[in-house]
């Protein structure tokens, strides 16, 4: 340390949980690393905390009575918000942007509904607001794609962009636990959202997939227009029969350009077990992205977690620094087309995106359903891939019918359902679950 005859850089982490904490431990541990990289010493000149976290070994350091005594210290240059949520969040970081300050964030909710607002606020004042922990943890898939595949026209973006639901998906496939328990394990490993139905519900996904969009497309941000849909109505039957047809279920995040618009969907997804991404298990995430120009890519990596999030913290940290002299006219735009550029094509509500569908019928165990349901499909032009008949179930004498469709458009196969589910010879709702082959 102090090796620069530059003064250093002075931070304020607002929030010690699990991202704080690691942000303030790498910081710490890796300090002339960091130096080294930036140019200049970044130095911790106060954090503002709820409570303490014994991960962290804070002594020496000087603690705020309360974020805002923190966001107007005139020392601080550099605010870190890690405190989560959105409403005190975005207080907190409109007041640092007022005081000249630079921001880092890791805050994917703020940066979806509220990142228009504080990006043109940001750019009034000459600032910059550096979100690259808000996607996929520790993966710099922000950078890879508003920097490194800027000579790209991006096709699509899928992506297993939530470590808990991801986490809890592997452990229920290949060790046959159960939801709840996995669950919990997430929690206390510091994966999960402090509401963790943001995880289960695919609200949090929604909230990365907005993010990735509008930098791989240049559009605004527009989560209130993307379809979210969870892994809590997932059942291990369709696991297994998923697994018996090649496929794997993954929830994923996707975005994609069509001529009408721009799909924007987060659900459970087949995808071929021998895919890459089919194989990205655990807390880890996966973001694929495919540009005219490079074709597809992975970026594969830890997607939560203390350290993993840290890492993505500090590299915006030294990205700040390095860019602290530098023109703000000049600077990579924040959703990296610039602002009076970007793109009016539309969002598709659900109803008009294009998917292959898996779909799980329960049928009476007498001749003739599954012709029906073939000739449904049939008369609405939509192709069966292939199809599957199980033994009646003991229980209910039942018989499951399990298909997978060619691509179609989304409101096509509710037709097909509503019209299935008219059926005498068909019970209950039918089980719908997007596939996607990814290539
Ligand atoms: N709850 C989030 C996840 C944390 O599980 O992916 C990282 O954004």
């Amino acid at each position: 340390m102090g090796s620069f005859s530059v003064k250093p850089v002075k931070v304020g982490i607002c929030g010690l949980g699990t991202v704080g904490g690691g942000t303030f431990n790498v910081l710490k541990r890796n300090a002339e690393e960091i130096a080294r990289r930036a140019g200049r010493d970044i130095e911790i000149a106060q954090i503002a905390m709820r409570s303490s976290n014994p991960k962290c070994d804070i002594a020496g350091t000087p603690i705020a009575a309360d974020v805002f005594e923190l966001v107007d210290n005139p020392e601080v240059e550099v605010v870190v918000e890690l405190i989560g949520g959105c409403s005190l969040a975005r207080e907190l970081v409109l007041k640092a942007i007022d005081n000249g300050k630079h921001v880092v964030t890791a805050n994917k909710a703020l940066i979806a509904v509220h990142g228009d607002e504080l990006f043109a606020k940001a750019r009034e004042k000459g600032v910059i607001v550096a979100f690259e922990a808000a996607v996929a943890g520790g993966i710099p898939v922000i950078k890879a794609i508003r920097e490194g595949l800027a000579g790209n026209r991006i096709n699509w973006v899928a992506g297993i962009i939530n470590g808990t639901g991801n986490f809890i998906l592997s452990e229920m496939r290949e060790k046959g636990r159960a939801f709840a328990d996995v669950l919990k394990e997430a929690q206390a490993l510091g994966y999960a959202e402090a509401d963790p139905t943001f995880d289960v519900e695919g609200i949090d996904a929604a909230h990365k997939l907005t993010i990735l969009a509008s930098i791989a497309f240049g559009i605004p941000l527009q989560f209130d227009k993307a379809y979210t849909e969870g892994i809590s109505r997932l059942t291990s039957a369709d696991v297994g029969y998923a697994e018996a047809l090649g496929y794997r279920i993954k929830h994923l995040g996707i975005a994609r350009r069509t001529a009408e618009g721009f799909e924007l969907r987060v659900h459970p997804t087949l995808i071929p077990a021998d895919r890459l991404i089919a194989n990205v298990n655990g807390v880890m995430n996966a973001v694929m992205v495919n540009g005219d120009a490079v074709g597809s890519t992975l970026f594969c990596g830890a997607g939560a977690g203390m350290e993993p999030t840290a890492s993505a913290v500090v590299a915006d940290l030294v990205d700040v620094v390095r860019a602290m002299t530098s023109d703000p006219e000049n600077r990579v735009p924040h959703l990296a087309f610039q602002p009076d550029a970007l793109s009016a094509h539309p969002i598709l509500p659900i109803s008009s995106c294009e998917s292959a569908y898996y779909l799980r019928i329960q049928a009476k165990d007498h001749p003739g359903v599954l012709a029906q349901v073939a000739t449904i499909l049939s008369e609405r032009g939509i192709n069966i891939e292939s199809i599957m008949q199980k033994e009646a179930e003991e229980h209910d004498g039942l018989v499951p019918m399990i298909l997978v469709t060619h691509r179609v458009r989304e409101r096509c196969i509710d037709e097909a359902i509503a019209a299935m589910e008219a059926l005498e010879g068909v019970v209950g709702k039918v089980v719908r679950i997007r596939v996607e082959q990814l290539n």
